[in-house]
């Protein structure tokens, strides 16, 4: 943990101009510097930077945020990585906060981990390159499979000696004790003896390396076609590494991945190492291990489009069925290539040029709902009850996906696919959406009243499934939290009302103050959770500092959601509209925020807008309510109270009006 006040020293000393100079080539354009932005493939600068604000935005892909931000995202670092670097870069010493004996001890273990397996690569990769009997047997095997020179560089392959103890004895001789190199799995100790050895001897060795590239455990292939061999062998779980939370080769592709917008997916780390070789970098692989959770998130962050290449054999198309489900559950688009039975996507790169390789798996690559269709619709042939189940199995696929837009998409593209009437299957989605919910629903209270007791919800940030326009006051909600954000230091004069006979008098307040106080005294609370969480934190910060926070309070905060959304609203052109009542493109201008006049009205009418919205909101509830009930009391008092909002509805027109002339 890196303590508050070093965090607040180094984010006074980072200057994001310098930070985002040394990875993307910035100019000035008036307050701004911009650049080509280095998240999504673009001709035309539209990545923004601003060193005063300490913010970037590109208004081409929608990344933003702070220099903090800008590092995880680039560099993929976790937060106190990029903190870290940013100390360094800045020369701010840092001093870790006290930690619990306990957790000193781990840290230490798992230092001692990355030590033993960086060590092991080494060693490894320098017994193939240099000594004669890895060149020999090793470098021959892949040679053999055409893995060049700069393929073993890059990847770091090696060699491990067919002799019981080369490795552990070079190792213990280099001061890593037998212990370490037990638990990290690169010496077996046989039970209650002392006999050890190497567990990779006699492997060609493929290092595993964690997502900023430090080795973290290893996979062995043997070199002959011994059937009572295992083909290949894995480092043990370990502090360090966990098979199911890695992804071979993400380290290399990460950069690629997230330029490309799109994620090749393989099984073995052969057809990784080799598909690279031939030009496709954006290349991970599951290492044979079924797809997980903790995978996806991670490649979720790099981009949320995949192609899956796996065998065309049976327990491939089993894997991938698996695969697609859990994508699309994630909110990934999702292809499939199939290689001809036999294939993978190793040998079939290895038979084609370059160039016939990466056109086949462009061109193969096939929506999964064209996919499965045609691979259930071969098997089905005409058998109906083959068909119907077929029908259910593409609909339960399209049921993960969160999008409702998407799904009807997909349900377009099914209808026409199979020949079915396109609310048919609509139907049928509905049931399968209908127990899904249902299923969610009673697994999320059974968890919520597990952890009920321990676990405190950040519910300003929870990310709540989406249903149908959640939060309807959206725009105007985020009017009010733009205006508190860019107006933060301004002041602003408003009439008030100072005492009970209605005597009214213009007064000073500072932007925020008047805000937060005139949403208090009416007590509107917002719908989107998290323009609520920001007015929470302002709210918050002012009561318990008697001051104004300064916006680094957003913008370099640990929550990303609120740092992006906030660099967004920071850094849009502000459009005052001058005739509030027709929200026409057309009447929008450019907002001088140096003319007090103006920003005076700008604060009134943001308030305006969202209070009118909030009415109508209301109106709107009651209506349906008054459908529902029958009894003449509710009803009559339902109907006064829509003509109170009307009247407020009227007054609040006619202060726009006013504002506007
Ligand atoms: N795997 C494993 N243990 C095994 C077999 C396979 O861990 N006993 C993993 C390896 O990471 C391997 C992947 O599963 O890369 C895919 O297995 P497979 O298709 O059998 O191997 P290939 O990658 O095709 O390897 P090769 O081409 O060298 O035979
Ligand atoms: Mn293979």
């Amino acid at each position: 943990m890196i303590k508050q006040e070093d965090k607040e020293r180094i984010l006074q000393a980072t200057d994001i101009v310098d930070v985002v100079s040394q990875f993307v080539q910035l100019r000035r354009r008036g307050v701004n510097h911009i650049g080509l932005c280095p998240f999504h493939n673009e001709k035309t600068p539209s990545f923004n930077v601003n060193s005063a604000r300490g913010i970037f935005k590109c208004f081409g892909c929608g990344e933003g945020g702070d220099a903090v931000t800008f590092l995880m995202k680039h560099e993929h670092f976790t937060y106190p990585e990029a903190l870290k670097w940013l100390a360094n870069r800045y020369g701010i010493p840092i001093e870790e906060e006290q930690q619990t004996p306990e957790a000193i001890a781990n840290q230490s273990e798992r230092e001692a981990l990355f030590a033993a397996n960086e060590c092991a690569q080494k060693y490894f990769h320098q017994t193939l390159l240099n000594d004669q009997n890895g060149q020999a047997i090793g470098l021959s095997y892949f040679r053999e499979r055409e893995i060049n020179q700069e393929s073993i560089k890059q990847w770091g392959l090696g060699y491990c000696k067919d002799s019981w103890t080369d490795f552990t004895d070079y190792a213990t001789k280099q001061g890593y004790s037998v212990e370490m190199l037990v638990k990290a799995g690169l010496t077996v100790e046989k039970e209650g003896t002392d006999k050890r050895y190497d567990r990779f001897r006699g492997r060609v060795m493929f290092p595993i390396y964690s997502v900023s590239g430090r080795p973290i455990g290893f996979t062995g292939r043997i070199l002959t076609s011994d059937k009572t061999k295992a083909k290949y062998v894995n480092s043990p779980e370990s502090l360090i590494y966990s098979k199911g939370k890695v992804l071979f080769g993400l380290h290399l592709a990460k950069n690629h991945i997230a330029k490309e917008d799109r994620c090749y997916l393989v099984e073995g780390n052969m057809d990784a190492v080799m598909m690279s070789q031939q030009g496709v970098k954006n290349v991970v692989a599951t290492s044979g291990t079924a797809l997980t959770e903790d995978q996806i998130r991670l490649l979720k962050r790099y981009s949320s489009n995949v192609t899956i290449l796996y065998d065309g054999d049976a327990a491939g198309i089993h894997a991938a069925f698996r695969a697609i489900d859990m994508f699309l559950s994630a909110g990934l688009k999702v292809k499939i290539v199939l290689f001809p039975d036999g294939d993978d996507p190793d040998s079939f790169a290895r038979k084609n040029t370059q160039a016939e390789f990466q056109r086949y798996i462009t061109e193969e690559a096939h929506d999964f709902i064209i996919f499965k269709t045609n691979l259930l619709l071969a098997d089905a042939q005409d058998d109906p009850i083959k068909r119907a189940a077929l029908v259910k199995e593409i609909l339960v696929s399209i049921s993960k996906i969160p999008d409702t837009i998407e799904r009807t998409a997909y349900i377009q593209q099914c209808s026409s696919l199979l020949k079915m009437k396109e609310d048919m299957l609509t139907k049928e989605l509905a049931k399968i959406l209908r127990t899904n919910i249902l299923k969610q629903h009673s697994s999320e209270e059974q968890q919520a009243t597990e952890q009920s007791n321990t676990y405190s919800p950040e519910p300003f940030f929870s990310t709540r499934q989406q249903i149908e326009d959640p939060y309807p006051d959206d725009n105007q909600e985020r009017g009010i939290i733009k205006l508190l954000l860019n107006y933060s230091d301004r002041s602003t004069r408003q009439a008030v009302i100072i005492d009970e006979q209605g005597t009214i008098e213009t007064q000073t307040f500072m932007i925020v103050a008047y805000v937060i106080s005139d949403l208090k005294n009416e007590s509107i609370a917002f719908d989107n959770p998290i323009w609520q969480g920001i007015l929470d934190i302002f709210y918050q910060y002012i009561q318990s500092n008697n001051a104004l926070p300064d916006i680094s309070l957003f913008t370099s905060s640990d929550n990303e959601t609120l740092r992006k959304e906030t660099a967004s609203l920071l850094l849009e052109e502000e459009k005052y509209s001058i005739s509030p009542l027709w929200q026409d493109k057309s009447e929008l201008k450019t907002l001088d925020r140096f003319n007090p006049d103006v920003v005076d009205d700008h604060v009134k009418q943001t308030l305006l807008y969202l209070k009118w919205h909030k009415l109508e909101q209301r109106q709107t509830q009651i209506l349906s309510q008054l459908k529902h009930t029958d009894s003449q009391e509710s009803m009559q008092a339902l109907l006064g109270e829509v003509k109170t909002i009307n009247s407020g509805i009227q007054i609040i027109r006619k202060e726009l009006h006013n504002i506007a002339k």
